[in-house]
């Protein structure tokens, strides 16, 4: 054994080296052309600009795009897209005098042609391999339009749900986040950038966007430094160690610092500690909203703080593009700086190839032939079946089972709700293919496996509002019925960037369908497709099933069916908290005890007086993190510890027994929670520290590993170090964070 761990050290010695040592071909390369740059060119290649399409402010400046690349004035273009268009725009910058290739960047956050579902809702499905595989898909059919380099993954942390962005991450949980964040990397990069399967990843938005005040987007963001390092840093530091290409700042300020003016950021934590080799782009002129912040007094001011503060590229900011030329020329900005940032960049077009071939991702038979595979349809059902959450399913009276999975043609179904026949919403935010003919609806997906003899609809109103018709109409569709399926939810532009939202109940009047429709005393399974946790009490109190699906991207009506008619039994779990209440914003589980823990619950409530809680809310939440069931049952034992008490050069073996008891074959993922009860530095009440995502027959059991290191019991103390601290260490196995099966505990000596 202790061969095979020197052998795994050394190779992880060599990996984390060569994550940051560069090609010493390359380097030369680059240095080379740099002696060659006038320092035009340099502050060209430093610049990028939106063509064809605008995704944020429009960019009040009239700009000669075509005479700008021709005079090697632009390092980059976004929003160009496609074989002909890309071929197009490089073969002006080929008019440069030093022909230096165009980056053509995209947001290709879930998908290109073949929509995969949102990112949160992969983050539930807790499945690493079709995470990656999701990715590798988008890279492939973006590569194959031209694209280099996309504008994720998004790996801000969030735990408040009125951001809109929510969407567009891995959740609330540091370590869940850190694993994906490194996932979707090797998914867009491949093991090594440069075949044209594979694209530039950038990890954004550096840093805590997640956490503006209030959950309003681009609002101030506030925290400790512990708090940045041990909630918010550590999936860019899982990027980073991928070696995802390039980072990506962020419109807010931390601490009263805007990110793209943040040398603690850019500097000091990221090409400084980090080493990091890549480069920064701003966000959508990030640079110039310094002014806007009162951080910077006029653009030049800006430019200056930005490059400064380690900003690379400015994105559709003409920023550096209209002042950097003369604050190097007035020795305001030195020449090094902008070298720095020219070389990261020039560094990654070598390495892409593009100076060899400046078409070769550009190539007409690739784009017809990836694009068209109808293969890939296939890897973005398997990921949504994979990111749906059963959240309840109640048995109808007198029956032992759930009513869900529905055996298939038995009963007469009404499907009803405003997200029943939904395209475009399925696609939900940043999605890079709008033909909503291409995406399948959740009625299309039901019925097309249904017999539809046996099949009613009525649409119920839309997600904004209900008339008092619709909603007679659908009851009416309802009394004919068996069973009603209930689709509702958010549409495709009520959550995503600049889609902050006060209040995150379930939109519009979809509740008062739920109510009506349950007076007619029909069991009613309840759809909910939204970009979002939200808030839909009387439906958790009283649907009969509960089915989260997100937005699933292109095949969501048939990944729906198959979990609803069974052929494939849901394993999501959640990977953000749902709150009962607007309330109780933001909730999340790794909180810490407080010094009066309120420890009641709403089916156990407890006094609370003098205790932290509120008079008119449990302090639980509707769903908790890591909450999803199964069509079968699981049960928890034999768990065992190899030690109780280790040092931290040691390791302990923690094994359990994990049995499906029910009548499905299924799958769990069971999670590892510590806490560390005692520390320099209060501890939260939990974190999770690994899971098993195990398959298992129906009544097989398996004995599920893991492995406690050094690494799982650190935390950053008031230094800011990464440490141990000697203690008692509470042990939780369970099936979500508020339901642990297993309990133990153990001491770390030292
Ligand atoms: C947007 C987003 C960023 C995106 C960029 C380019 O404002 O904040 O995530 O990559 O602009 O579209």
């Amino acid at each position: 054994m202790a061969k095979y761990k020197m052998l795994f050290l050394v190779s992880l010695l060599i990996g984390i080296a060569s994550l940051h040592a560069q090609d010493p071909a390359i380097q030369k390369r680059v240095n080379d052309l740099l002696k060659q740059m006038t320092l035009e060119e340099k502050i060209g290649q430093l610049n990028q600009y939106s063509g064809k399409a605008v995704t944020g402010p429009a960019s009040n400046q009239k700009t000669n795009l075509q005479e700008e690349i021709r005079n090697g004035w632009v390092g980059s273009m976004l929003n160009v897209k496609g074989v002909k268009d890309t071929k197009e725009v490089q073969a002006l910058a080929m008019q440069s005098r030093l022909k230096i290739p165009l980056l053509f960047g995209l947001d290709v956050i879930h998908g290109y042609e073949t929509i995969a579902p949102i990112p949160l809702a992969e983050a539930a499905s807790w499945d690493l391999d079709a995470i990656k595989a999701s990715a590798q898909l988008a890279a492939k059919e973006a590569a194959a339009k031209g694209i280099h380099w996309t504008f994720a993954p998004m790996v801000d942390i969030a735990r408040d749900p009125r951001w809109g962005r929510i969407m567009e991450g891995a959740g609330e949980d540091p370590y869940w986040g850190s694993l994906i964040a490194t996932a979707r990397v090797k998914g867009f990069q491949g093991e090594q950038l440069g075949d044209t399967l594979s694209i530039m990843a950038c990890a954004k938005h550096f840093a805590a966007y997640g956490a503006a005040i209030a959950g309003r987007d681009y609002n101030p963001v506030d925290m400790s430094e512990v708090e940045l390092w041990q909630t918010y840093l550590p999936p860019f530091k899982a990027a980073a160690e991928a070696g995802v290409a390039t980072f990506m700042n962020s419109f807010n300020t931390l601490n009263g610092i805007p990110a793209t003016g943040n040398d603690y950021l850019q500097r000091t934590i990221l090409k400084g500690k980090w080493n990091y080799k890549g480069f920064v782009v701003s966000d959508w002129n990030s640079i110039g909203e310094m002014l806007n912040w009162g951080y910077a007094k006029d653009t030049a001011d800006a430019a200056l703080k930005a490059i400064v503060a380690g900003s690379d590229m400015d994105m559709e900011g003409r920023n550096y593009r209209r002042k950097l030329v003369q604050l190097v020329k007035d020795n305001k900005v030195a020449i090094k700086l902008v070298d720095d940032a020219v070389k990261r960049i020039l560094y990654k077009k070598f390495e892409l190839g593009l100076f060899d071939d400046p078409n070769r991702f550009s190539n007409e038979a690739r784009e017809e032939r990836v694009i068209n595979d109808r293969a890939n349809r296939l890897v973005v059902r398997d990921m949504a079946r994979k990111s749906i959450v059963l959240l309840k399913n109640a048995s109808l009276p007198g029956q032992e089972d759930g009513l869900l999975p529905l055996s298939i043609n038995t009963k007469t179904i009404a499907i009803i709700g405003p997200a029943a026949k939904a395209k475009r919403d399925m696609a939900g935010s940043w999605t890079v293919n709008t033909d909503s003919t291409t995406f399948v609806s959740f009625y299309e997906g039901f019925a097309a496996r249904y017999d539809n003899s046996k099949l009613l609809y009525a649409k119920g109103g839309t997600v904004n509002a209900s008339s008092e018709a619709e909603i007679q109409e659908a009851v009416a569709t309802a009394g004919k019925a068996d069973i009603v399926l209930l689709a509702v939810g958010e549409t495709w532009d009520m959550s995503g960037e600049s889609k902050s939202r006060a209040d995150i109940h379930l939109p519009g009047d979809q509740e008062k369908l739920f109510s009506a429709l349950q007076q007619t005393g029909k069991p009613i399974i309840v759809v909910i497709m939204a970009g979002r946790p939200l808030i839909f009490n009387s439906i958790a109190d009283k649907a009969n099933s509960i089915v989260y699906t997100w937005w699933l991207g292109s095949e969501a009506g048939n990944a729906i069916a198959d979990v609803l008619l069974g052929d494939y039994n849901p394993a999501g779990k959640l990977p953000s908290t749902f709150p009962r209440s607007m309330g109780q914003i933001p909730l999340f589980y790794n909180h810490l005890n407080t010094g009066r823990p309120y420890t009641g619950t709403k089916e156990n409530p407890k006094n609370k007086l003098y205790l932290s809680a509120y008079i008119d809310e449990d302090n639980t939440p509707r769903y908790a993190f890591g909450y999803g069931l199964s069509y079968t049952k699981f049960a928890y034992s034999d768990l065992k510890l190899s030690k109780t008490s280790i040092n931290n050069k040691d390791s302990i073996v923690v094994t359990f027994k994990l049995t499906n008891t029910g009548k499905y074959a299924g799958e769990e993922v069971a999670q590892l929670y510590l806490r560390d009860e005692v520390a320099s530095i209060v501890r939260p009440v939990k974190e999770l520290k690994d899971f098993a995502k195990v398959k298992l027959g129906a009544g097989e059991s398996r004995e599920i590993r893991f492995t406690i290191n050094k690494e799982k019991l650190s935390f950053y103390n008031k230094q800011l170090e990464w440490v141990t601290e000697p203690g008692m260490f509470q042990l939780m196995v369970g099936t979500a964070s508020d339901n642990i099966k297993l309990k133990s505990s153990f001491e770390l000596i030292k």
